[in-house]
């Protein structure tokens, strides 16, 4: 299959994309998926007729559909921590039951939302000013996301979220609270990540020397019930859910009450409706219709046949300013791996590294190397047609215009011809030719656009589940367990046993010379 695709990726080498588009007057629609009123362009990249057959060919070789149903009724596909992955339950709270070890896991999943509702009006009607969501990796940046993202429906407290250790990051966010009237949301699947519950002890302390009983302030969301209620939470103050959930893809539970704080709860119910009707599409549409799984296979033909390492997310949508991290979680540690299910080493090179900006600040930084550099970076836009600022629609026009702008210079270029004629009139012989080649554009860049009405609560859904099964499809092609994250045990282990090294409670003992003199030059610089 792989090596059907390299055949491929060596005959559209000599290819222009915009070439494409002369042969064939339909490409741009025929190159396109749409699900309602959101429409994926992909129509700007060198995949032809045959070479989509042929990624076509991976998810039907992978058996995706079967795969795909499997973890939406409730298997243990995270099969290396033998567990379900049931997300998409979360966004469903109306739907039939789905069993988990011969129980049905719906009736939990009403009640949770039910408790998360309850609880989120209490705290909108009460005096409540600022919220802090305390977590990090999955805990954190779903809603610190999303909470950004729907600013336009921002209707309750202040939402503010504290995930690094770094002293920094709670410090500076405390110096914007009252202690009278901010309440802590302690978010973490295990109820063991070192720093959240760090910062959590700090914020405990924090209410406790200004004389508030840290009882009446704290909530807490995790699977660990008991390791909540023995921090000090009130009971109906903790707020569980399954073992199923992963931490990357718990913002629709629990995991989002900052959101649903924020939003409102009818809002956050307009959220889940976009996630679920992107999985309605995703369990019915037809490969080449189906538009999470041609981001995939886009990605898949970029990343793993083309062999471009990096990908661009560039939302021009401010709001989307933290969409790009959260990417980078969704993706690099569902499918950055090097083993394959199986146990096998992989075949193919493992998920990109993504990373990206905003447009039109993108332009501005790092646009030069992606327009000029020697390494073809794809690129990945998002768009709102519409911005909520109706007085700014001038503002809005100019975003619009530069955005596609962005996409077709990437794909047409400027050839030395034309770059002639732009400094004909101000240079002449050896300088015109010098000058000229400097403002020569390659072209032939790959793109993609993802462009939908306006970033409502239920689009952004909708654009969330979309990432979530482009994901789940890569890892299902490249045969990876997407729900797992190994890699990130080894970096904890060292960190924990390095910690008294780092205070002098320990001697500095075993270590490599670099580490060493690391440890030196802290302990040098003064007490910790
Ligand atoms: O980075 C590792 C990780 O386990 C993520 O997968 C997870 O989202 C994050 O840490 C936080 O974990 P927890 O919610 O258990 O605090």
């Amino acid at each position: 299959m792989w090596d059907d695709l390299k055949t491929h990726a060596a005959r559209v080498q000599g290819l222009s994309i915009a070439a494409l588009f002369e042969a064939d007057p339909r490409r741009a629609a025929d190159f396109s998926v749409t699900v309602d009123d959101m429409l994926f362009d992909y129509s700007k990249t060198s995949i032809d007729e045959q070479s989509r057959g042929a990624l076509c060919a991976l998810v039907r070789d992978a058996d995706l559909a079967t795969r795909r149903d499997r973890m939406f009724e409730g298997h243990p596909i995270n099969e290396t921590e033998g567990r379900a992955v049931l997300h998409t339950a979360l966004r469903n709270p109306e739907g039939g039951p789905v069993l988990v070890d011969g129980q049905d896991v719906m009736p939990g999943v009403r009640e949770g939302l039910a408790r998360m509702e309850t609880l989120a009006w209490e705290i909108r009607g009460s005096d409540v000013r600022d919220v802090v969501n305390i977590g990090i990796g999955g805990s954190d940046l779903g809603p610190a996301m999303a909470v950004r993202a729907l600013a336009p429906y921002h209707n309750g407290p202040r939402c503010h979220f504290v995930s690094n250790v770094d002293g920094a990051d709670i410090a500076d966010t405390l110096a914007l609270c009252d202690p009278e009237t901010t309440l802590f949301i302690v978010a973490s699947k295990t109820f063991t990540t070192i720093e959240t519950m760090t910062n959590a002890r700090t914020a405990k302390a924090w209410m406790k020397k200004t004389g508030v009983d840290p009882e009446a302030r704290l909530v807490a969301l995790s699977s660990d019930l008991e390791k909540a209620k023995d921090f000090g939470v009130p009971e109906d103050r903790v707020l569980g859910f399954g073992d199923w959930v992963g931490g990357r893809y718990s913002m629709w539970g629990p995991i989002g009450l900052s959101l649903m704080i924020a939003i409102g709860p009818e809002n956050f119910r307009a959220f889940l409706r976009g996630g679920r009707a992107m999985d309605q599409h995703f369990r019915s549409a037809e490969p080449q219709a189906n538009m999470p799984v041609m981001l995939a296979l886009v990605g898949l033909w970029h990343a793993q046949v083309l062999g471009y390492a990096t990908r661009a997310v560039l939302p021009y949508d401010d709001r989307l300013a933290r969409l790009p991290a959260y990417l980078q979680q969704l993706e690099m540690e569902s499918n950055g791996k090097s083993v394959a299910m199986d146990g096998s080493a992989l075949q193919v090179d493992s998920g990109p590294i993504v990373w990206g900006e905003p447009g039109t600040n993108g332009q501005h930084a790092f646009f030069q190397l992606i327009h000029q550099g020697t390494r073809i970076v794809p690129c990945e836009f998002m768009l709102a047609a519409r911005g909520h600022e109706p007085e700014l629609q001038h503002h809005h026009a100019l975003l619009v215009a530069n955005c596609l702008a962005q996409s077709e210079a990437l794909m047409r270029g400027r050839t030395l011809e034309q770059a002639r004629e732009k400094v004909a009139g101000k240079f002449s012989g050896d300088e015109l030719e010098r000058q000229a080649r400097h403002r020569v554009f390659p072209g032939n860049r790959p793109s993609t656009t993802l462009i939908y009405p306006l970033l409502d609560p239920e689009t952004l859904g909708r654009i969330i589940a979309l990432y979530e099964h482009r994901v789940f499809v890569e890892g299902v092609v490249l045969g990876i367990n997407s729900f797992d994250q190994w890699g990130v045990e080894l970096g904890k282990e060292l960190a924990t046993a390095l910690g008294p090294m780092v205070t002098g409670e320990a001697p500095i003992e075993g270590k490599d010379g670099s580490t060493t003199q690391l440890l030196n030059y802290v302990h040098r610089s003064g007490r910790i």
